[in-house]
């Protein structure tokens, strides 16, 4: 039985795969529509989501399988004090797959050594976010061609932003990826991620202005500030708008840079950058469903 806890569980050679099968379903829907028949995902949320939570119901379901499970930790069994190897040892006799989030980072990990069934890490605290990386590598691919060769920028939180960890772990694997951190000091890359790219001689630079590397940039994932990570409420209204993507910011960009963002967005990317041709973080969303419906297929081994 396999799980998912981290985008580096699959091979290179496993995500080619995957994104094939992910493209196949967006351009053949039908084909997949019972593909899970009889299925039963159950949807393990103890942190608020919009677009993990509602694109794992969503692929189920267009899979023709069914889904349980609870959006709030408040509204399950959490709130008497019951444990997260508890719940899913439960849960492994209601549902044939199951999708955690949790804001404690490794729970799904804890989960996963309980469970009878194949458990997805959906977001744990700031640590990783593996779903969220597919989603990122399957619209990099299908938008650009290839996952090589190009100049990344990332920018905002990239401290507690647990997208950005997950998605920089996944594309040192791939060739020719160039690294460029865009953040203020309060909000770095972990030391733990530097000295990664340093062992792995992978090029990278640390800057805080937006402006003075735009015009290298081949995509930019821009990130929110993660409110909910900070202790200090202060701290927070003093970062939330320090990067603002605009139309004026986007004329120093080259003509086929693509922005990218994990979303929900806040104040980072200005609504009017929506409608340039750039801007692919809705497609993005999009994206995830299809590889969510891929994912469900290959640890249901029914791809
Ligand atoms: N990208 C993402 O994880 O969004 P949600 O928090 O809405 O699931």
């Amino acid at each position: 039985m396999r799980h998912l806890m981290s985008p580096l569980d699959f091979t290179t050679e496993e995500l080619e795969k995957l994104f094939c099968l992910a493209n196949d379903i967006e351009n053949n829907k039908e084909k997949y529509a019972h593909a899970c028949d009889g299925k039963i995902l159950a949807t393990c949320f103890y942190e608020p989501s919009t677009r993990t939570r509602l694109s794992f119901e969503s692929a189920m379901i267009r899979l023709g399988g069914q889904v349980i499970g609870f959006s709030d930790a408040g509204s399950s069994s959490a709130a008497k004090g019951e444990s997260v190897s508890d719940t899913i040892r439960v849960i492994s006799g209601y549902a044939d797959i199951c999708a955690m989030r949790h804001p404690k980072e490794g729970a799904p990990m804890v989960a996963m050594e309980k469970s009878l069934i194949p458990v997805i890490n959906a977001g744990d605290g700031g640590h990783q976010h593996p779903t969220q990386t597919l989603t990122d590598l399957l619209t990099i691919r299908s938008l650009k061609g290839s996952l090589s060769g190009f100049t990344i920028g990332l920018c905002g939180d990239l401290k507690f932003g647990r997208t950005v960890h997950s998605l920089i772990d996944a594309l040192v694997r791939y060739d020719n990826i160039n690294f460029i951190f865009i953040s203020p000091d309060e909000l770095k890359i972990p030391d733990y991620i530097i000295e990664m790219l340093k062992n792995k001689n992978i090029p990278y630079k640390e800057v805080s202005s937006l402006d003075e590397v735009m015009p290298q940039l081949d995509l930019l994932y821009m990130t929110r500030v993660q409110k909910e990570r900070f202790f200090n409420e202060e701290d927070y209204i003093r970062l939330k708008n320090y990067y603002i993507l605009d139309t004026e910011k986007m004329q120093l960009a080259k003509p086929d840079m693509l922005v990218l963002h994990p979303l929900p967005r806040v104040n980072e990317i200005s609504v009017e950058v929506d409608n340039d041709p750039r801007a692919a973080y809705f497609k993005q969303a999009e994206y995830g469903v299809y590889v969510r419906m891929a994912l469900i297929l290959t640890l249901l081994e029914l791809a």
